[in-house]
């Protein structure tokens, strides 16, 4: 796949470097495109207004009103302690820690209490913005934000909403029995896909241990990051819970036979495509998430799975456990109503965010509880 634009200033950096080194991984190349410190689709300084994708966030501050349920009821289920984590990993502009802060704050002042809101951002001009708008609840001690995740969390809940989707993959591709690894290298047209040895050992491992069976020619993803990711939650957690939210399947269904070109997109002005060569740090790139992987990995780390489902039925079944407040109240009028139900179908649409979008929750260090938002409809 050839580049076929003017280069971006990140495609001739990085042309520079295969020139010198020779082909890099395709992780590397994502990692690059996303999170260079100057070029990077996340990092770079001007974030605002240039976005090129849309997500649960931007669709209605029903999504928020209805986590912030389902998260003071995690927190109910430790026992009410005096000070309980929420940390956001992926934070962004931090539109829903706000929207979680403000809606907590008017319907639980105790919750509100004991909450601590810590926002993990990778991206310093993201946690820059974030500032900007938390003023009171910073004020009140309630918000803050950092780059990685603290050391420990002694209770709580760590939760993201297309933070894995976001983490920079390896890609492989079976060839006979033997897996071998997608490399980015430069051809004559510029950036291209290079086939070459796994360059870790843990691409395997990753394969086999999941039982992941690739037909032959069969391409696919492997998103090591996401698998220390989660490791890294469960060893911080001490007590609570883990809920991710994201677009992706179980390992089973991600790698089969309808995805043999695996599930990898380049987004650039709401629209999708192939092509992520094309203007390397200018796109956003994204994976499906395995969601097997995280049970798999998380497990290691003390995590058990409480429950998966879609996120269609996660927030309908947390919209009924609030008796359907957050949708009709007789404080709003009748077109705030028929306003806040139509973003909810967009949040709960089968043929949109409503399946494609998976919630997996896991949890530690505590009895298992009945969570609403994993109740059957
Ligand atoms: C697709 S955006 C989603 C933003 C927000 N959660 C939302 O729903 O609108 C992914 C965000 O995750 C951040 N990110 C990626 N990897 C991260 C990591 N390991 N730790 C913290 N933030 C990360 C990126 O900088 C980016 O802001």
């Amino acid at each position: 796949m050839a580049s076929r634009s003017e280069p971006t200033p990140l495609a001739l950096i990085l042309a520079e470097r295969m020139r010198s080194h020779g082909p890099i991984t395709f992780a590397e190349y994502m990692e690059a495109c996303l999170y260079h410190p100057v070029h990077g689709y996340y990092t770079k300084a001007e974030q605002e207004p240039r976005r090129d994708y849309f997500t649960s966030v931007d669709a209605s501050p029903l999504f928020a009103r209805l986590l912030a349920r389902q998260f003071q009821e995690m927190w109910c289920a430790v026992g009410r302690p005096d000070a309980f984590w929420l940390v956001e990993a992926g934070a962004g502009t931090g539109q829903l820690a706000k929207q979680i802060l403000d809606f907590a704050a008017e319907a639980w002042p105790d919750f509100y209490e004991a909450l601590r809101f810590l926002a993990v951002e990778r991206s310093a001009a993201r946690r820059t913005l974030q500032s900007k708008w938390m003023g009171t609840h910073i004020a009140r001690g309630k918000f803050a934000s950092q780059e990685e995740l603290r050391n420990e969390i002694t209770r709580g809940c760590i939760f993201s909403n297309e933070l894995i989707d976001a983490m920079p993959v390896h890609r492989v591709v079976r060839e006979g029995n033997e897996l071998r690894e997608m490399y980015v290298g430069l051809g004559k047209n510029g950036l291209c896909d290079e086939i070459g040895r796994l360059s870790s050992n843990a691409l395997d491992e990753y394969i086999s241990e999941q039982q992941i069976a690739l037909l032959d020619e069969q391409q696919a993803e492997v998103n090591l990051a996401a698998c220390r990711w989660i490791e890294e939650a469960g060893k911080k957690l001490k007590r609570g819970f883990v809920l991710t939210i994201d677009y992706g399947h179980e390992a089973k269904e991600l790698y089969d036979e309808r995805h043999m070109k695996g599930t990898l997109l380049a987004y650039e002005r709401h629209r999708a495509g192939e092509d992520w060569f094309r203007a390397p740090g200018k796109q956003d790139l994204t994976a499906h998430v395995n969601f097997s992987a995280l049970d798999l990995y998380g497990r290691r780390c003390g995590l058990v799975r409480a429950g998966f489902t879609s996120q269609s039925n996660f927030l309908l079944a947390l919209a009924r456990h609030g008796n359907f407040a957050d949708l009709q109240s007789d404080e709003m009028s009748e077109a705030e109503q028929t306003q806040r139900r139509l973003l909810f179908k967009t949040l709960i649409n089968p043929e949109g965010m409503g399946e494609t979008f998976q919630v997996l929750v896991q949890h530690k260090g505590i009895e298992p509880v009945n969570l609403a938002g994993l109740q059957p409809l």
